[in-house]
């Protein structure tokens, strides 16, 4: 077997982030759907923005490292995608749902905040600086997205979440 190193690392964990930011593209426009505050439907969809902007500092990367825009199936993601649907479909019309949205949110915030952080570690110690660069701009914007929400739930949803719904 050839042998790999750090460069072949960061191909694949980059081609892990290109298949999870596109899920997430797709997720954010249900979850927005699903909100029943007007201020998280209005995160979601925020964040649905940057997330576009997300997608092409990856395709950036790629270009940086003379390789395809390419994803590899990430299951982490589809998981933690698949639980937030398990949340909208179980807590439908209730007074939690919006709290369960926000906790489904930020496992995702934090798959992603994992991989950027891994990431812009690798392309510095590989020289990209401007790579690293790009990946710095998209983690601030998932770690900013991840207090946006930590600060929902707290000023008003979770209160929300322990009425029951008349
Ligand atoms: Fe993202």
């Amino acid at each position: 077997m050839a042998e790999k190193t750090l460069d072949d690392l960061f191909h694949d964990t980059l081609k892990d982030i290109y298949y999870a930011e596109r899920q997430i593209l797709k997720a954010l426009p249900k979850m927005a759907r699903a909100a029943k505050a007007p201020e998280l439907r209005a995160a979601f969809e925020k964040h649905r923005e940057q997330t576009e902007g997300h997608v092409d500092r990856l395709q950036e990367v790629f270009e940086i490292i003379g390789k395809r825009a390419q994803g590899k199936t990430c299951e982490a993601i589809q998981g933690i995608i698949a639980e937030g649907e398990e949340i909208i479909e179980e807590f439908k019309g209730t007074a939690a749902l919006d709290a369960g949205l926000i906790s489904s949110a930020q496992a995702v915030e934090h798959y992603e905040i994992t991989r950027y952080g891994t990431l812009k570690a690798w392309a510095e110690k590989l020289g990209m600086k401007n790579a690293a660069k790009l990946l710095d701009a998209t983690l601030q914007e998932e770690s900013e997205t991840d207090m946006a929400l930590t600060s929902l739930a707290k000023s008003a949803v979770n209160s929300a979440a322990q009425k029951k719904v008349a």
